[in-house]
């Protein structure tokens, strides 16, 4: 039997006001009439709470965007779970910011695009989205809910990290998450407008360490290093199907936000079958469970423990197979392809950007 997750995303919907290009929505964006209504989220979370689940992301998409989000805080508190909040802000008034506060929210994760208004609404394509976010920001701060800034950090605006760190400050984040782009999702249409230099990767490590020794004590700051230029992989999940799950708007449950691009996993949903049966007996959760599953140089590799040999989907997406080694470790086969690919996607200053959206009615059907 495995241990309980710890925490679960819930993707309420794949609406959001924003468009950015590094989303980690899938392309094929789940629409309105398909999301799980009011009810059946009320149920997982307390199926969750059941499981051992303790944390509970509330995300999306924009989570603001679902009208019944104060009652899914409070039926989640109901449940004895922690709640976050993953937001961009847009969509959140200060009456709504109190009556999620009334209803029990315990935190609010906010995202910044960029730290002016320029870059942000260039890069989350929502022209007064800076400003609206810094209104929120005074709210949440007048409320007094524990804050952390999420910045997303690509080559674009990388140059803004410092002043980032200040506004987790002037904020009073208590956290501030430094995401280099993971490249999943939207993002993947975007490698070669996002990727950083080595050398901004570089420099974003030494911004890092530097403000970390500054400000400790004062602001816990999380770093995701740009994994391209990497020499081991990341322990994407914890390990897969070890301490978290994510459900989808329409209630696929999955290990990772982007196990659907593995085509060989077969993914169950809340509407058809208890939580925890898909957790313990899912066949998408047993896939790559444990260290069985891996092949060299995995297998007999003194990391195996550490990284559970990287992301999956990084395997599939770039060496074909899911249950090869993620081509960032320097051990793996398909390593020199990766290599190949961060010079092709660093090479040209002006990549056009794709904006997440989501396909046109008549294509969707
Ligand atoms: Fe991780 Fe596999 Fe590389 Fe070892 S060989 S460091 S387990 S990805
Ligand atoms: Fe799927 Fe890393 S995103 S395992």
């Amino acid at each position: 039997m495995p241990a309980p997750p710890i925490a679960m995303l819930a993707e309420l919907t794949h609406r959001c006001p924003l468009s950015c290009p590094y989303c980690s929505n899938p392309m094929e964006l789940t629409r309105k009439e398909a999301e799980l209504d009011t009810e059946t989220w009320l149920a997982t979370f307390r199926q969750a709470a059941a499981l051992g689940v303790l944390q509970l992301h509330l995300s999306g998409g924009e989570p603001a965007s679902r009208p019944d989000l104060v009652a899914l805080v409070a039926g989640a508190r109901e449940a004895g779970l922690y709640t976050n909040l993953i937001t961009s802000g847009i969509g959140l008034t200060d009456r709504r910011l109190r009556e999620l506060d009334a209803a029990g929210l315990d935190h609010v994760q906010l995202s910044l695009q960029g730290t002016d208004a320029a870059m942000a609404d260039a890069i989350g394509g929502y022209r007064g989205g800076f400003d609206r976010k810094i209104k929120v920001l005074g709210w949440i701060a007048e409320i007094g809910f524990p804050l952390t800034l999420n910045f997303v950090m690509h080559r674009r605006n990388l140059r803004q990290l410092p002043r980032a760190l200040e506004m987790a400050i002037e904020y009073g984040a208590r956290r501030i998450e430094v995401a280099t782009v993971q490249f999943h999702g939207w993002a993947m249409a975007n490698r070669a407008s996002l990727m950083p230099t080595r050398e901004q990767a570089r420099e974003a490590g030494r911004i890092v360490a530097e403000a970390r020794a500054a400000l400790r004590g004062r602001l816990v700051i999380d770093y995701v290093p740009a994994d391209y230029h990497a020499r081991y992989p990341k322990p994407c999940m914890g390990g897969w199907g070890s301490t978290g799950l994510n459900v989808a708007p329409d209630g696929l449950v999955l290990p990772c936000h982007a196990a659907q691009t593995i085509p060989s996993l077969e993914f169950q949903s809340v509407r058809h079958a208890p939580l925890a049966e898909i957790w313990t007996e899912g066949p998408a959760f047993r896939a790559f469970r444990g260290t069985e599953w891996m092949k060299e140089p995995c297998s007999s590799c003194e990391r195996k423990l550490v990284d559970f040999g990287g992301c999956r989907c990084q395997a599939m997406a770039i060496a074909g197979d899911p249950a090869a080694a993620d081509p960032v470790c320097e051990k793996a086969p398909a390593h020199a392809r990766l290599r190949d690919l961060t010079e092709d996607f660093t090479s040209d200053p002006d990549a056009p950007l794709v904006y997440r959206a989501f396909p046109a009615p008549a294509r969707a059907g």
